[in-house]
């Protein structure tokens, strides 16, 4: 099958989050498996930078629009080729590739992201410059949502699917934004792109696509709801018929203590001690006291508030004071959560390492070293950060919902029994409720046989990408 898959990440050119994972890996694993995959992605800065890329030829785009260069390169550690959308008047900015350097959304997103979907319905269609006629176009997430809208009324397009990474961004514009883009006049209805009174880029997957998938099983169902539908959960009710839930996988090569070359020592997961001498070497590089006799606590995400990192600093603040638990956090993000945790960081320097900024190294070095990793968030599309954790024999103590409830299993007494317990679970959106499920997992880590069977469980998780790949492709097939 040949397989055209937009994304505005990929791991290696740009990454803010998770959807840039998986947009380097699904399209590695589809390509492995065979299928002739092409990745499209806006031409930044810091990705052309990155690599050499080849002029392919100039597409032209309808008013408003400028024409633009597309780009031709493979992904690095990759077969997948990559075509970059290039308008400089666009693209051409360092950094973040949704926020200007003052952290504000770059004011003229509508037109970046306008461009960007016009320009993958057009690659869609296979005409010059690329020739290249894709079976299916597989978007993602809101930055691409206007490219199954555009195509949704022409005869020779390919099969559709729209990918949910998480509901909670979905690129919203004023009416104004509409009349910029000059969008065709019948898109302007609450059935396509209108969202009471703005332009939503996300409806337009969600409306048109032939087949939406999310993250997870479990996001699949929340966001009928009206609690995690984000006012979507009418639309996508009327389309449940054609959504599924895939959950993600992670890359087990890059996330492998037996081979992992940002780690000061490599383990497997199953041996503790060995574990344990990455541990001590973390704990004296970020300048903790080297305490073997106490669980290392840690968490690396984005400081918003879906990750519910103000109810880790409430639960961590009486065990760090009692001298019960150390911790390390790595992350950036919204200001009062990064204040946060320098405050914490301050008040008991021998205790907690923070970290803020995004350093991929130091994520390894975490996720090799920690006990336990928390993970409280309000609601979690899929979540990689779990998957890793247990890979790490990196015991996982998370909130229910999304991508955390279909990955991590509760110490229950039934689970230990059934062998299948690989961390720990809770419910409520509460710092006492994150307490009591971290209380219980200290209690474990102090019991050699349980917490070795939590972990072996753990280390078995088939998370790999080939699995879930496949049920990709069984989903392209069945529209073919
Ligand atoms: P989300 O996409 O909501 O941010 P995910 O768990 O799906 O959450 O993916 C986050 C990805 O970004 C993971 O690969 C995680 O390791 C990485 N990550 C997040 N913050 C940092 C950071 N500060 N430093 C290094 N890696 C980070
Ligand atoms: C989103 C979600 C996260 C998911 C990622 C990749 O950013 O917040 O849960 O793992 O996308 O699908």
């Amino acid at each position: 099958m040949r397989i055209l898959f937009a994304s505005s990440e990929a791991r290696s050119l740009i990454k803010t989050g998770g959807l840039a994972d998986v947009s380097a890996d699904l399209p590695t694993a589809l390509s492995e498996l065979g299928h002739e995959v092409r990745l499209v992605l806006p031409a930044y800065l810091d990705s052309k930078a990155k690599h050499a890329w080849k002029k392919l030829g100039t597409l032209a785009l309808p008013p408003p629009f400028p024409p633009v260069e597309v780009l031709e390169g493979i992904l690095p550690d990759s077969q997948v080729s990559v075509w970059l959308i290039d308008a400089p008047l666009y693209f051409d900015r360092a950094g973040n590739p949704y926020l200007s350097p003052d952290g504000h959304e770059w004011p003229d997103n509508h037109l970046r992201f306008g461009l960007f979907g016009q320009a993958i319905a057009d690659l869609a269609l296979g005409g010059a410059p690329t020739h290249w006629r894709p079976d299916i176009l597989h978007c993602n997430d809101w930055q691409t949502g206007l490219a199954p809208a555009l195509l949704s009324d022409r005869p020779h397009r390919p099969g559709c699917v729209f990918t949910i990474h998480n509901l909670a961004y979905q690129g919203l514009f004023p009416r104004s934004a509409f009349d910029e883009l000059e969008l065709p006049h019948h898109l302007w209805n609450p059935e396509a792109l209108e969202f009471y009174g703005q332009l939503s880029f996300i409806k337009g997957g969600i409306a048109f696509a032939d087949r939406l998938t999310t993250v997870s099983p479990t996001y699949a169902r929340e966001i009928l709801t009206p609690e995690q539908g984000g006012g979507l959960e009418g639309l996508l009710a009327k389309r449940a018929n054609v959504l599924t839930g895939i959950l993600n996988g992670i890359d087990t090569h890059l996330w492998d203590p037996r081979h992992d070359r940002f780690i000061a020592h490599l383990y497997d997961p199953t041996d503790r001690a060995a574990k344990a001498v990455n541990t001590s070497a973390l704990r004296t590089a970020l300048g903790l006291e080297n305490i073997a006799s106490l669980p290392l606590l840690a968490h690396i995400g984005r400081l918003v508030e879906q990750k519910g990192i103000d109810l880790i600093l409430t639960a961590l603040e009486p065990l760090l004071a009692a001298g019960r638990a150390q911790a390390v956090i790595l992350g950036s993000g919204e200001k009062r959560f990064e204040q946060g945790l320098e405050k914490l960081a301050m008040r008991y320097p021998r205790m907690i390492a923070t970290r803020i900024g995004y350093d991929e190294a130091l994520a390894h070095r975490i996720e090799a070293s920690a006990d336990a990793f928390l993970m409280p968030s309000r609601f979690e599309p899929c979540g990689l950060n779990q998957m890793y954790s247990l890979r790490y024999g990196t015991v996982p103590i998370v909130r229910r919902t999304g991508g955390l409830a279909d990955t991590v299993i509760d110490a229950s007494p039934e689970a230990l029994l059934e062998g299948k317990a690989n961390g720990f679970v809770f419910d409520e959106i509460s710092s006492a409720a994150l307490s009591v499920a971290i209380e219980r997992a200290l209690d474990a880590w102090h019991k050699p046989d349980l917490w070795a069977a939590l972990v072996a469980a753990g280390s078995a998780c088939e998370c790999d990408w080939r699995t879930r790949a496949r049920e990709y492709v069984e989903l392209y097939r069945r529209m073919l």
